[in-house]
């Protein structure tokens, strides 16, 4: 049986005075779906994704969420459905402690003391942080504060996660803190989408890939289709992960799918290789 529809975006058009940016976007997204957005610097990633919180309002088409056409509901009442993580962690924190911060939005949603309280807790916990709740958020560093805005959205328990660059400025390590994170989000069934860059993480993590290019989608399949589709990525000036170049390059009879992680091609290319050649 197919997920219900969490999203649903019809021919959308959104422009900033007379500069278009969305020009008839059409996407579903099905509940538990790990989706990543690509495209270049100003396609409209986030002009987009904004519509799925009601941050932004179609100029026309409709965007549907939770099955209501968002322009008839308030943001308070999409948050419920819609968690939103900001490119710039700074734009959404403004209280003086990192508690304060998580509990935030949480408190709006009519819950007794208690629960906010133990909903504030577990998702400092989550994002490791609960060491840090009386902290000052700017004393922390930009990937802390990033996962201090990620705790915020995940206490008010929306079914849908926007992540918009969620490792951008952040180290290795707290790239790969955040992407797991982020999986086991989505593990335990909650919706994600999340705006990159960087094609190694959308190869390792999403399972479905919007290209949009120019406020247009360009294509939307598999990650292992459009990683196997260079026309489109060439069209988007996106490079796919060198692994993954490596093994669409080779192009040989035993190599049926694209290359997504190191481990994928090291576990073909071994037996092709006799064994020894890369041990
Ligand atoms: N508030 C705004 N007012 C006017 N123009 C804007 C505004 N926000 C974005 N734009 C313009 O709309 C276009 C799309 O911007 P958007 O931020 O959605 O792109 P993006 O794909 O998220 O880019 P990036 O990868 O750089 O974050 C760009 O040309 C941008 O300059
Ligand atoms: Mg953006």
């Amino acid at each position: 049986m197919k997920a219900h529809s969490v999203i649903k975006v019809e021919d959308l058009v959104y422009s900033y005075g007379d500069h278009r940016v969305l020009k008839n976007v059409n996407l579903t997204v099905h509940a538990g779906e790990f989706v990543a957005i690509i495209g270049e610097n100003g396609a409209g990633k986030s002009t987009l994704t904004r519509h799925f919180n009601g941050l932004l309002k179609p100029l026309s088409g409709r965007v549907v969420v939770g099955g209501e056409e968002t322009k008839h509901c308030k943001v308070s009442q999409l948050a419920r459905h819609v968690g939103y993580v900001f490119q710039n962690p700074d734009h959404q924190l403004f209280h003086n402690t990192v508690e304060k911060e998580v509990a935030f939005g949480v408190k709006n949603l009519g819950l007794s003391t208690q629960t906010i309280q133990d909903r504030v807790a577990e998702a400092l916990q989550a994002v490791g942080l609960d060491e840090y709740r009386d902290s000052y958020p700017y004393d922390l560093s930009k990937g802390q504060r990033q996962r201090v805005a990620l705790a915020a959205v995940l206490a008010m328990r929306p079914e849908v996660i926007v992540l918009d660059e969620p490792t951008t400025g952040q180290d290795y390590r707290e790239m790969m803190q955040i992407m797991e994170m982020i999986q086991v989000l989505n593990q335990k069934g909650h919706t994600i989408i999340f705006i990159t860059h960087d094609m190694a993480l959308v190869a390792e993590f999403a399972k479905r890939v919007i290209v949009l290019c120019e406020g247009k989608i360009l294509q939307d399949d598999s990650v292992e289709a459009v990683f196997t589709c260079p026309d489109f990525l060439k069209q988007s000036f996106l490079e796919l992960p060198s692994i993954t170049q490596l093994g669409n390059g080779l192009s040989h009879p035993e190599i049926s799918a694209p290359f997504l992680t190191v481990d994928e091609a090291y576990n073909t290319l071994k037996p092709l290789l006799g064994g020894e050649a890369i041990d």
